[in-house]
């Protein structure tokens, strides 16, 4: 049973040092002196989304910073509160009650309870439990996900439905790309997955990691974090480390690796990573905006007829999240696959 409260149940415990599994190499750890507090990611207010300028600085973010905090984006605020608790209250369950929901117990690949990353391909772990959930249909969102979120979660989920189309509008017309059809918005948007993390207060926050650095292989990444912070990204030409600051009400927006390949390299999909925090424990919920795994992705048809040069070829979606899942996140860049 211990293993079914995850890092939570470990960090429950009351240990005076995280187990060496959980200390990450030298190269891996935050080391504070990389953090640039001089600039920080833009926050976009959605309020007018189909501003002209407003749908411009959507597209500069999403080229220079990859990316961005939106406000009034339309995603009410109780739906975000009751996210947050929702979380709390999947991973206060005791023990046995996750552990139903393990790759061992689980009745259906769609709903995954777990610890860290890829355990299987790393080499040391994140201090991070997670709750991953694939959405296929509200159907099989009530019958199989768990009775203490699934709620929540589809409320968010179709809460920012509105915002996902307003953002990929501004970010298609940014590329000239002028009509979002049913077959390209299936491409960009045609699955989902949510995910709960939860990242236990630590003993040794300095030796560890929330979260290793990586990209998402997603589309588009909403996400939710609450007001503890510590999530960290890449600043511009990869220099250094940029936190993004919780502020109350807002989502964090990414590009993923996905977006950067349909749009040919113009948009980026940026590394970032989540340090260990030694005060308190910290909850964070994204929404992945991906396509299909059985799409075809490459740089849009548009781009080409406009004359750019590929820069990356067309891969099987599902191969592309099978090359990064194989290589963890060791550090190398999943997106040469598609080169
Ligand atoms: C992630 O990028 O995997 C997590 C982001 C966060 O927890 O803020
Ligand atoms: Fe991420």
């Amino acid at each position: 049973a211990k293993q079914g409260n995850g890092v939570k149940g470990l960090a429950e415990t009351g240990l005076k040092s995280v187990p060496k599994q959980y200390i990450q190499p030298l190269e891996e750890r935050m080391d504070m002196q990389n953090v640039v507090t001089q600039e920080s990611i833009p926050v976009i207010d959605m309020s007018k989304w189909d501003d002209p300028h407003v749908m411009r600085s959507i597209c500069d973010a999403a080229e220079k910073w990859g990316f961005f905090q939106v406000t009034n984006h339309g995603v009410p605020v109780e739906v975000l509160e009751n996210v947050k608790e929702a979380t709390k209250k999947f991973f206060g369950l005791p023990a046995e009650e996750k552990m139903m929901y393990t790759k061992e117990n689980s009745l259906t690949n769609n709903v995954r309870y777990g610890t860290s990353f890829v355990p299987e391909a790393e080499e040391s772990l994140e201090w991070k439990d997670y709750l991953s959930l694939f959405y296929t249909s509200e159907e099989e969102a009530y019958a199989f996900w768990p009775k203490e979120c699934k709620e929540h979660a589809l409320e968010f989920i179709k809460g920012s439905e509105l915002l996902i189309r307003r953002l990929l509008e501004a970010l298609m017309e940014g590329l000239k790309v002028m009509s979002i059809d049913a077959t390209k918005s299936l491409v960009l948007t045609g699955s989902k997955r949510i995910n709960f993390n939860f990242y236990p207060k630590c003993p040794n926050p300095e030796l560890t990691v929330g979260v290793g650095r990586h990209s998402d292989v997603s589309t588009l990444t909403i996400l939710l974090q609450d007001d503890i912070g510590g999530l960290y990204v890449r600043g511009i030409g990869g220099k250094g480390w940029i936190h993004v600051p919780p502020m109350t009400g807002s989502l964090v927006i990414n590009v993923g690796d996905a977006l950067q390949i349909m749009s040919n390299g113009h948009y980026k999909s940026i590394e970032h990573r989540v340090v260990a925090n030694g005060s308190n424990d910290r909850i964070s919920v994204p929404i992945f905006v991906n396509p299909r795994p059985h799409d075809t992705i490459g740089p849009l048809p548009e781009l080409l007829e406009m004359g750019e040069k590929p820069v990356y070829k067309q891969v099987l979606y599902s191969d592309y999240v099978k090359h990064f899942f194989n290589k963890a996140h060791d550090g190398k860049k999943t997106i040469d696959f598609a080169k």
